[in-house]
């Protein structure tokens, strides 16, 4: 029975050895795996040193950056803060500065009217009198000028024309008579105040042609006694009843020394009576209104009120600028006094 015989070793010799051995193999092992984990340890906790420390470093960097951040964000708001105060600064001088202008241009407007105003005529005549000296607006200076003129009153339609050019800052010229003064001593005496001119047109609308040099005077005294009484102020200008004129009434006229108004559109309001034919004649006629016309009509209808009405609004959209027979003449050439004037067209 050999194979009996060989299993026959003494019992535990054989495992000892090998036991031994595995315990040498595990001391071996685990003392390895300590040092592993040891290094391993080390290296982790000077890692993360490192990384805290650069995470500190990063941090403060960040803080520093931050601190800029907001010094940059003052600086910029102090910046802003005077660029706003120095706009403000130049936005004030350029208003002083047109002000200025302002001033510059109004009188300029006002020394070219006087100007204007003292330019002999074309035909030679002397300066007008002092009593001639007219005021002129100074948008009116070298714009297009149109003179409406009302004749005849005043009458129950006065009233009412006074509110629409009040209500359109339009100055007229209205040639009154003395039989009406009395009758509407209110309504003169609002034309005056307003800014309007009120003018001679006699007493009773004689035809001036057919009276002695008296019976001019007498006709045309009467009248500016009683414009006088209710303004203060004689009349500056006149116009002839009918437009019937002579070398007497000339005289007449320069003696007292105002000029004589005529006209270059002639509406015949009187005539029609038609709001449509008014308007006709003043913007589609040969004699149409031009720069520097001066306009008759009557006061005393109802359909020249509403024909006036329109006129204005349609003038104003065109351009014009509205005057008085005396201001128009007076930045036209000038006024002298006995002359006879038509128009004032530009030269
Ligand atoms: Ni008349």
């Amino acid at each position: 029975m050999p194979l009996l015989e060989k299993e026959r070793v003494p019992l535990g010799a054989a495992p000892r050895r090998k036991g031994k051995a595995w315990l040498i193999v595990s001391l071996c092992l685990i003392t390895a795996l300590t040092v592993a984990v040891a290094t391993l340890t080390v290296e982790f906790v000077m890692r993360s040193k490192a990384y805290q420390n650069q995470i500190s470093d990063q941090s403060a960097a960040l803080s520093t950056l931050e601190e800029r951040i907001s010094d940059l964000q003052t600086e910029q708001q102090s910046a802003a803060s005077r660029m706003e105060e120095q706009d403000k600064t130049i936005s004030d001088q350029q208003s002083t500065l047109e002000e200025q202008n302002k001033t510059i241009s109004d009188l300029q407007s006002q020394i070219a009217a006087y100007q204007a105003l003292l330019t002999p005529s074309a035909d030679g005549v002397s300066q007008p009198a002092e009593s001639l000296v007219v005021q002129v607006p100074p948008e009116a200076v070298g714009a297009k000028l149109v003179a409406l003129t009302f004749d005849d009153g005043p009458g129950p339609y006065t009233a009412k024309l006074l509110d629409e050019l009040k209500a359109r800052n339009i100055h007229a010229t209205f040639f009154v008579l003395g039989s009406k003064v009395d009758k509407y001593p209110d309504l003169i005496r609002r034309m005056a105040e307003e800014g309007h001119v009120v003018g001679n047109h006699s007493q009773n609308h004689k035809n001036l042609k057919n009276l002695s040099a008296q019976g001019v005077r007498d006709e045309m005294e009467a009248c500016a006694t009683r414009i006088e009484q209710i303004t203060g102020q004689r009349p500056s200008i006149m116009r002839c009843p009918g437009g019937n004129c002579n070398n007497t009434v000339k005289d007449y006229a320069a003696s007292v020394g105002i000029p004589i108004a005529y006209w270059d559109v002639d509406t015949r309001d009187w005539e029609s009576r038609n709001v449509n034919s008014i308007l006709n004649v003043a913007f589609n006629s040969r004699y149409k209104i031009q720069d520097g016309s001066i306009v008759l009509m009557h006061d005393i209808y109802e359909t020249t009120l509403n024909a006036s009405i329109q006129m204005m609004d349609r003038l104003l959209k065109e351009g014009y600028t509205f005057v008085t027979v005396p201001q128009l003449l007076t930045l036209r050439g000038g006024i002298a006094p006995g002359q006879v004037y038509n128009a004032a067209y530009p030269s």
